[in-house]
């Protein structure tokens, strides 16, 4: 079972916080855009991060979010599935 805490410490770890905010689209899409667009697509995502797919949320911009990638090129698999559970469960955190 992925573990989101620790999805959560690599998220802040990586400065992927700079750009995500939880629930408000700011520089990049929020969490909870990128977790509805993930849901049920959990693999999907993973291949994501690990620079195996394709961008679905805002393909137009991804040569922002591709650099970022690199900075997680040397994670283990776990920490992916880790990081993409940290992600995809943003979309049941309720709105404050
Ligand atoms: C400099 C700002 C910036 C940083 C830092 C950043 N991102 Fe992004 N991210 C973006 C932008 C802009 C998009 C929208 C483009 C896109 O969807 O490809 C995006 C999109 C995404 C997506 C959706 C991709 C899709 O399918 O379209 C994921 C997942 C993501 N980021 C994860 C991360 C992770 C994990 C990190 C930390 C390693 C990170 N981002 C760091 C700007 C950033």
């Amino acid at each position: 079972m992925a573990d989101s805490a620790n999805g959560q410490v690599i998220f802040e770890a990586k400065g992927c916080v700079m750009c995500h905010q939880k629930d408000m689209d700011t520089v990049g899409p929020s969490l909870r855009t990128i977790a509805i667009g993930y849901s049920g697509k959990e693999g999907t995502l993973v291949a994501y991060l690990k620079g195996q797919g394709s961008p679905i949320i805002d393909p137009a911009r991804a040569s922002v979010m591709a650099p970022q990638l690199v900075k997680i090129r040397t994670l283990f698999e776990e920490e992916f599935r880790d990081l993409a559970e940290y992600i995809v469960s943003s979309a049941d955190r309720p709105v404050y």
